[in-house]
């Protein structure tokens, strides 16, 4: 079936309220309750968050809808279409990286159609953003998460989902970029914003790994953000690593400064299993190769990568986060 029949299909069966005839209490599933508390160090709070299934159908929906959305900005600028086709491919792999999330992580299905959806749905705002301001800054044009639910309300996208779920969905999205967590909140929406937040730097890191490492790279300002190929690592920007503090975005002063900015985003992994990831995949030791050698480099990747071979002898979930809350400042976040 064609996606555009099939948001006509899904929109007339929303309009006549027939999608959650066959909803059920995901929280009724007493076993998520109690994995979550011995492996993830979280009791979840069944007073607020999410309580209904998600239909397949409803997944499906919201999946026609994004790429009928995304093909609105089909007919623009080469630069344009380029950018546009970075973040929809971004969308989708970030939402692979949360389904595999998920199964490290045993999430039941209901759970897991959660993340899924928060994973495809995260940088909505990133379209409009770039076709209206033609930059992924937020703060030269304006926070795309915001923009992104914006948006999601707007068109009453998830009009097809109950209420609290709906507003836990847009809730996860709008901390997917936040300088830091809200400290009120409950449990099991910080849990499903700390597996976006992973899942998204594991996606961007390969974006930026895949241009730094291309031969004959064309210069992407969206990626780099104009900034100049210049030697050296600026102070600030070192301090704040060594320290292990993420690097607060307004410090970079050139392309070394946001490679390095990107290899302190290992202090903010939530999830042990996530950050084995990192090093399997080398993303540290691959940003690094692409950067010329320096004493503050060399220190950099002694330091990042103890902390990450240090931080995996950790015998569990819980060990690990309170190893990350002794060994990690958390003040700064960049804006993604
Ligand atoms: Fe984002």
């Amino acid at each position: 079936m064609a996606p555009v029949d099939l948001v006509t299909q899904l929109l007339d069966r929303n309009k006549n309220a027939k999608l959650y005839t066959g909803a059920k209490t995901f929280f009724q599933e007493e076993s998520f309750e109690k994995k979550s508390q011995t492996r993830y160090g979280f009791s979840s709070n069944l007073k607020q968050g999410y309580r209904q299934m998600i239909d397949r159908d409803t997944c499906h929906f919201l999946q026609a809808w994004f790429d009928q959305y995304v093909d609105g900005f089909a007919a623009g600028p080469e630069d344009v279409q380029k950018n546009i086709i970075l973040k929809k491919k971004h969308s989708e792999r970030v939402r692979n990286e949360i389904i595999q999330i998920g199964k490290i992580l045993a999430l039941g299905t209901d759970a897991q159609r959660v993340a899924e959806i928060t994973a495809l749905f995260h940088d909505l705002g990133r379209f409009e953003q770039y076709a209206r301001y033609k930059t992924f800054v937020d703060y030269k044009s304006e926070n795309h998460a915001e923009l992104g639910v914006k948006i999601l309300q707007k068109n009453n996208v998830f009009n097809c989902l109950p209420k609290d779920l709906a507003d836990f969905i847009c809730r996860v999205i709008l901390y997917h970029n936040r300088a830091r967590l809200p400290d009120r909140e409950t449990t099991e929406c910080l849990f499903h914003a700390r597996m976006l937040r992973d899942a998204d730097k594991l996606d961007i890191w390969k974006v930026v790994i895949d241009h730094y490492l291309r031969q004959e790279k064309e210069k992407n300002n969206a990626i780099e953000l104009g900034l100049a190929d210049t030697p050296g690592i600026s102070d600030m920007v070192y301090d704040a690593v060594v320290n292990k503090s993420i690097v607060d975005a307004r410090l970079i002063q050139n392309l070394n400064d946001f490679k390095v900015l990107q290899i302190g985003w290992v202090f903010d992994i939530n999830f042990a299993a996530l950050l084995q990831q990192v090093r399997s995949r080398s993303y540290v030791a691959l940003i690094c190769s692409t950067m010329p050698p320096s004493e503050r480099l060399e220190n950099i990747m002694r330091i990042v990568t103890r902390y990450i071979d240090t931080a995996l002898e950790c015998e569990n979930q819980n060990e690990f986060m309170v190893f990350r809350k002794n060994n990690c400042n958390q003040d700064f976040y960049d804006e993604k």
